[in-house]
């Protein structure tokens, strides 16, 4: 249990960290701190004296604490895990989307691929057709478990792939992202703490925000994902309500978690009883030939909570998602009957003609050589234009490419600079409860078609090498 002059240490520590205090910056005084975070001045003087002992901050004479100038290098790498924090992420959220929002901008903060990238105008034959031929009986039947057609597509594909899901456990959702928000509310209650990766995608930190839920940030490497020992240590002293957490292609860093891995986490889960909400909208869009297997392969327990969707794959704004949500299937399905009832009719028919059809395979080969390509070609221009000192991380899936920039690159001033350019970008800022990654973007490489993009890049090149 820590104290409260730890956390504010702790907090003032992941403030220099992520370089929103810098070497030199002058840290509030014990009166101000003591008055603005309603804290005594014992606290204060505490949280100081234990960070002058980390070699974080120094004492000046009659002057107060500045952060170290021989401080080392901040990384983005994993971070020490922390205590459960609070999330109040949406404001700044909501400011950077409202913001990268307009459809003048080059697209590289996006969180979609390009919609030319899908079949529409077989979806919409499809969505026409399929509710001509639908008995209008079904129109009503069909609300409370989904469309049936639909559910049975996906108990297949999950067949297909080994991996033995039965029909009821499937519950279709409004997105990927009702599934997940569903899932949280299924097995947790107001002020618990649910593990999420660091860094994790933003809407992940909004629906723990929503749900009045406490985020514990788990260190998660660009390539292979969550740090298993890190989670054992927090498990062993958090009782975690939940994992939210996305094995293949992690938004934002790419990650990939290899299959052994997958195992273990399963394990120390079940060891735990630790339901886990995978959220796995990219799986279909993996680069190697075979698609990797869900966390949910390993489960034995019924506590995984398998969330998929369509937005990203094949039909964006059809809002198509579903979970295959294990022993709590009914507890999410009551839940969704009470707040949004059903998702549309119309979506799921188009979508179960679709895969019924056949052609699906066909195109995900396509979209997924696409996106291979313009995934090099990202790296490559990054890596091209980029200062000395950047890291990109070429990702085995999806189309989202984390950059590290030099520690000296403020990655929210560099997105309103890009913004004055006409480009947008996801700051690293929005996917951290802690503020971190301050000097890391996500960019997008979905939009394969828009010409715009190469010059986008350099000039995001250009404006890092300004600041850098
Ligand atoms: C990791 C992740 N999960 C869930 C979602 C939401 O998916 P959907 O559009 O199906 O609600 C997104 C969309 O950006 C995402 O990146």
């Amino acid at each position: 249990m820590t104290t409260r002059y730890e956390r504010y240490a702790d907090e003032i520590a992941e403030l220099i960290r992520s370089q929103a205090l810098r070497a030199g910056d002058r840290l509030p005084s014990v009166r101000q701190a003591s008055a603005s975070r309603g804290i005594s001045p014992s606290t204060v003087f505490e949280a100081y004296y234990l960070l002058e002992a980390r070699g974080l901050i120094e004492a000046r004479a009659r002057s107060g604490y500045y952060v170290k100038a021989t401080m080392a290098t901040p990384s983005w790498a994993p971070t020490m895990p922390r205590d459960a924090t609070e999330v109040a992420i949406s404001d700044l959220v909501f400011q950077v989307l409202g913001s990268s929002g307009r459809p003048d901008l080059v697209p590289l903060g996006s969180a979609f691929p390009s919609p030319a990238l899908f079949p529409l105008a077989t979806l919409a034959r499809h969505l026409g057709q399929g509710m001509r031929a639908l008995p209008p009986e079904r129109l009503v039947q069909d609300l409370a478990p989904g469309n049936d057609d639909l559910r049975r597509q996906i108990v297949r594909r999950y067949g297909i792939d080994g991996i033995p899901v039965a029909p009821d456990e499937i519950v279709m959702t409004n997105g990927a992202m009702e599934a997940l928000g569903l899932c949280l509310q299924a097995v947790t209650e107001p002020g618990d703490v649910v593990a999420v990766e660091s860094p994790t995608f933003y809407a992940a930190l909004q629906a723990l925000e929503r749900l009045k839920l406490r985020a514990l940030e788990v260190p998660t490497d660009a390539r292979d994902g969550v740090d298993l020992d890190a989670l054992a240590g927090l498990l062993a002293r958090h009782r975690v309500k939940a994992c939210w957490f996305m094995p293949s292609f992690q938004n934002p860093l790419g990650a990939l978690m290899p299959q052994a891995k997958r195992q273990a986490l399963i394990d120390l889960l079940a060891r735990h009883e630790v339901p886990l909400i995978e959220d796995d909208v990219y799986a279909e869009l993996h680069a190697d030939a075979r698609k990797p297997l869900p966390a949910k392969a390993f489960d034995r327990a019924g506590l995984v909570m398998h969330c998929g969707s369509f937005s990203k794959c094949l039909a964006p704004g059809y809002r198509v998602g579903w979970v295959a949500a294990g022993r709590f299937a009914q507890r999410v399905e009551r839940l969704r009957l009470m707040s949004s009832l059903s998702p549309a009719l119309p979506s799921q028919q188009a979508v179960a003609v679709y895969l019924a059809e056949g052609g699906y395979d066909r195109h995900l080969r396509r979209l997924r050589r696409r996106l291979a390509d313009s995934r090099r070609a990202m790296a490559a221009a990054v890596r091209q234009h980029f200062p000395v000192g950047t890291r990109v991380h070429e990702p085995q899936g999806g189309y989202l490419v984390w950059v590290e920039l030099p520690p000296s690159v403020d990655a929210l001033e560099l997105h309103r600079r890009a913004l004055v350019q006409g480009i947008s970008v996801a700051p690293g800022p929005l996917f951290s409860p802690t503020a971190g990654f301050a000097h890391c973007i996500r960019l997008n490489h979905g939009h394969v078609d828009d010409p715009r993009i190469d010059g986008a890049v350099q000039t995001l090149g250009a404006l890092a090498h300004a600041m850098a």
